[in-house]
């Protein structure tokens, strides 16, 4: 079973390489299931209906969130009949939507679970203890499990993998939108990277407009951050899942350029 899976897609340029992209990349490496983090997906905040649906086209299987989780208002009431859109699973209880969502690819059951980190983010329940508990009701159905862990830190991202290594399939690591070179097959089968990166304009900080983002740092005065134009990027991960245990054989780096 192979997984792509692609990082916080940014803006238009985001959504417009992975529309190119992807059915060439699903040819080449015989992709199973697309897996996509899309919490900066519209203009660089949030998701909303139309983008989700657009993302689904063209073959997307889920999208996990972050901390821009509700940034588009609509997602709040919409996220509830679209269970393939997957928030943070430690937010607090009554959050609206679902923290994990299970899906099958070829008769095979997939779970896909989003957590957000704490260090230098919001206060939100342990996603440790949050992510451990919900392993146990996961497992009763699938024994693929693959994590989103949204974070800031890349200590908290590995401390996680470390933590779940040879209890799900992968641990992937996005938000800080740079690609991160510790892919690996943890000792016990699970595959983790601390950061697969960012799908958007190249030439940007983190999606979004050189100038304006150095205007910030310069005078500290509020400025509006657009998204950048220009070159695009797509970076993702692929892996190679032995479907009978769960475990991750390997981890590989997909990056695509375009103008
Ligand atoms: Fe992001
Ligand atoms: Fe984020």
């Amino acid at each position: 079973m192979k997984v792509l899976f692609v990082g916080d897609i940014v803006g238009k340029p985001g959504r417009s390489i992975l529309a190119e992209e992807l059915s060439h990349i699903k040819e080449e490496h015989e992709i199973d299931t697309v897996i996509v983090n899309g919490e900066n997906a519209a203009g660089g905040r949030g998701i909303t209906a139309a983008i989700a649906e657009e993302l689904f086209s063209y073959g997307i299987d889920a999208i996990t969130m972050g901390n821009h989780t509700w940034d588009q208002k609509e997602l709040v009431s919409y996220i509830d009949k679209e269970p393939r859109i997957i928030r943070p699973l430690n937010y607090p209880p009554g959050t609206p939507g679902q923290g994990s969502y299970i899906y099958e690819c070829k008769n095979i059951p997939i779970g896909v679970m989003n957590l957000s980190g704490r260090v230098y983010l919001d206060a939100l329940d342990c996603p440790f203890r949050a992510a451990e508990k919900e392993i146990e009701r996961l497992k009763r159905e699938t024994n693929i499990i693959l994590v989103d862990f949204h974070g800031e830190a890349t200590s908290e991202k590995q401390a996680m993998a470390w933590f779940l290594d040879g209890k799900v399939t992968a641990v992937l690591g996005t938000h800080t939108h740079v690609q991160t070179n510790d892919a690996r097959i943890l000792p016990m089968g699970t595959a983790m990277i601390a950061d697969v990166g960012m799908t958007g304009p190249r030439d940007s900080i983190l999606g979004r407009d050189v100038k304006s983002v150095v205007e910030r740092f310069l005078t500290h005065m509020p400025t509006r951050f657009g998204v950048a134009e220009g070159v695009r990027q797509l970076n993702a991960v692929i892996l190679d899942i032995d479907h009978k245990t769960g475990n991750c054989l390997s981890i590989s780096y997909k990056n695509v350029i375009k103008e």
